[in-house]
């Protein structure tokens, strides 16, 4: 072969005959993630309990030239993820790469302030759903030999966070079922992983700062780098984490904070 040929061969993709889900895909990070798979070359099977978002996203990657099957699902239910996860296999045979990234935040409150009602939503997504999402998807990665699995925790998974007791006690479950599984399911070739975000500018943000504008300056100088993060910049990360770069990588809560976990 001359050197000029070996040169114009394309690189391959990372995620090229890889199939990655991604929960929470309708928007944010989720949608940021479920487009950079797509970009990479992975089938990507966008789940999310919103409709339209979910199709849009959907949409995207196939206008990209990539490969998506949206599925709708509310991760709180058992017997919904259990479909999920079904349609995602008789669809495309397999799943390689699991983002857990679906998710609700709090209102601000002090934790004497908070109901019953909002205990059980935020726990339910965010601790329920996780777990519903990696039991299913270890059952399937178990028959397939191999996997990845990477759940969206937070900095508040790491650090308390003040007006934010219930939400951090989620993060921080989602924490332990990482650590948990990583270890259990190591010797399975399974790897498990947790991205741990600062705040990220999606609508969870533009949500917080709809009542209090006065709060962007300070809520972006709790990081070092002064900015919030784009959902880009966590999508990255979970990519990574999800790729063979990472192959001796389990159990890990990767910060990507701006440095706000690191004063
Ligand atoms: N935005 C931030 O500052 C920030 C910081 C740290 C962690 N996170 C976490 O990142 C994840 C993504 O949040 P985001 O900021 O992109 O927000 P987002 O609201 O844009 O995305 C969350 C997605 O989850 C979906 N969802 C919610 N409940 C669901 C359910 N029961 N079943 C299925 N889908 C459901 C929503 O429809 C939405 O598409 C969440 O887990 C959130 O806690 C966000």
């Amino acid at each position: 072969m001359n050197r000029s040929s070996k040169l114009a061969e394309p690189l391959p993709l990372p995620f090229s005959g890889k199939v990655a889900l991604v929960t929470g895909a309708s928007s944010g990070i989720g949608r940021a993630a479920a487009l950079a798979f797509g970009r990479a070359g992975a089938c990507v099977v966008v789940a999310d309990s919103s409709v339209d978002g979910g199709h849009a996203t959907a949409a995207m990657i196939v206008e990209n030239g990539g490969k998506a099957l949206f599925v709708q699902v509310n991760v709180t239910r058992a017997n919904e993820v259990e479909a999920l996860i079904d349609k995602a296999v008789s669809y495309y045979g397999k799943i390689d790469c699991a983002f857990n990234n679906a998710g609700v935040e709090e209102e601000n409150l002090q934790l004497a302030d908070g109901d019953d009602a909002m205990f059980d939503r935020i726990m339910n997504v965010n601790v329920k759903g996780t777990w519903l999402c990696m039991k299913y998807e270890i059952r399937q990665m178990l028959k397939q030999g191999s996997g990845t699995i990477v759940n969206t925790a937070s900095v508040a998974g790491l650090i308390g966070a003040p007006t934010q007791a219930v939400y951090a006690a989620s993060k921080h479950a989602v924490v332990g079922l990482t650590k948990t599984a990583a270890a259990e399911y190591a010797r399975s070739n399974i790897r498990i992983n947790s991205v741990c975000p600062g705040v990220v500018k999606t609508t969870v943000l533009a949500r917080a700062l709809e009542n209090d504008p006065e709060r962007e300056d300070k809520l972006k100088n709790v990081h070092p780098f002064g900015r919030f993060a784009e959902p880009s910049e966590v999508a990255n990360a979970a990519l990574w984490l999800s790729s063979e770069q990472a192959s001796f990588v389990t159990g890990h809560q990767l910060a990507v904070d701006g440095g706000l976990t690191a004063i």
